[in-house]
């Protein structure tokens, strides 16, 4: 009894029972091997089965995340637009004007604009007709240099009026910079004797190459802007960076 006590401890460990015929097999042992393989090939497949549905299950789940994401995404940049239309207005609008990227032309040519008629420095149209402004902003009146450089500047203005009163007339281009006070003048043109009888017009041209830096603005006066002709192709105003 003593022996029969101690042997299975040792035999059942390992699986192989039964050489000890008095030992019957524990209740827990693992179904024969026949039994098991038939089994495994069913389980197997199944488990296949459960995974290959899990993994599209997961494949759908992170592709719905993902849309949501950009869904987000899209939404965000809209509003980051004001919702005003599509995101490559807004890369473009973003443009800070004090650095134009380097391929970029600056150059601008801006048309004359009656509302201002009888006020200094003239207003201009930047938009309309054959005015735009490239790489370069037009603020309060006046061009606002982005970047040092030496400019082509060019201004025309068209002068005419019923009455000849034999007034002088006078064309300024000039400058604004935050190293003076006094506005500096870059070009001007005095008319006299410009008429004899009623019913007169007259132009007046201007342009020079000239050295500007950044910040500063430049501007176009009149001695009396009641008598200019505000036609785009008549009156204007524009540079470009050499
Ligand atoms: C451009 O950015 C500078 C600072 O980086 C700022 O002082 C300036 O006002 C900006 N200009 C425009 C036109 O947004
Ligand atoms: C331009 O006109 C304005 C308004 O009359 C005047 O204040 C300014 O001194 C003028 N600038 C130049 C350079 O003539």
């Amino acid at each position: 009894m003593q022996q029969n006590y101690l042997y299975p401890q040792v035999f059942m460990v390992d699986g192989s029972q039964n050489l000890n015929p008095y030992v019957p097999p524990p209740a827990w042992a693992l179904p024969t091997l026949k039994k098991k393989r038939k089994l495994d090939w069913r389980t197997v497949g199944t488990i296949l089965l459960l995974n290959l549905v899990l993994l599209a299950l997961a494949g759908l789940a992170l592709g719905t995340v993902y849309l949501l994401e950009l869904q987000k995404e899209i939404q965000e940049m809209k509003q980051d637009n004001g919702g005003k239309g599509p995101v490559a207005h807004k890369i473009i609008g973003a443009q800070n004007f004090t650095q134009p990227p380097k391929d970029l032309r600056i150059a601008a040519h801006l048309t004359g604009d009656s509302i201002t008629a009888g006020s200094n420095p003239l207003v201009w149209d930047d938009q309309k007709g054959h005015a735009f402004t490239s790489g370069i902003l037009y603020k309060d009146r006046g061009l606002v240099i982005n970047k040092a450089g030496i400019f082509f500047v060019y201004s025309k203005i068209y002068f005419r009026s019923y009455v000849c009163d034999r007034k002088n007339l006078e064309h300024i281009v000039f400058k604004r910079t935050d190293r003076y006070r006094k506005e500096l003048i870059l070009m001007e043109a005095k008319k006299t004797n410009y008429c004899s009888g009623n019913g007169w017009a007259t132009n007046s041209y201007q342009a020079g190459i000239i050295h500007l830096l950044k910040g500063e603005s430049i501007y176009v006066n009149v001695s009396d802007s009641r008598l200019v002709d505000f036609a785009e192709s008549k009156t204007f105003f524009g540079l470009y960076k050499l």
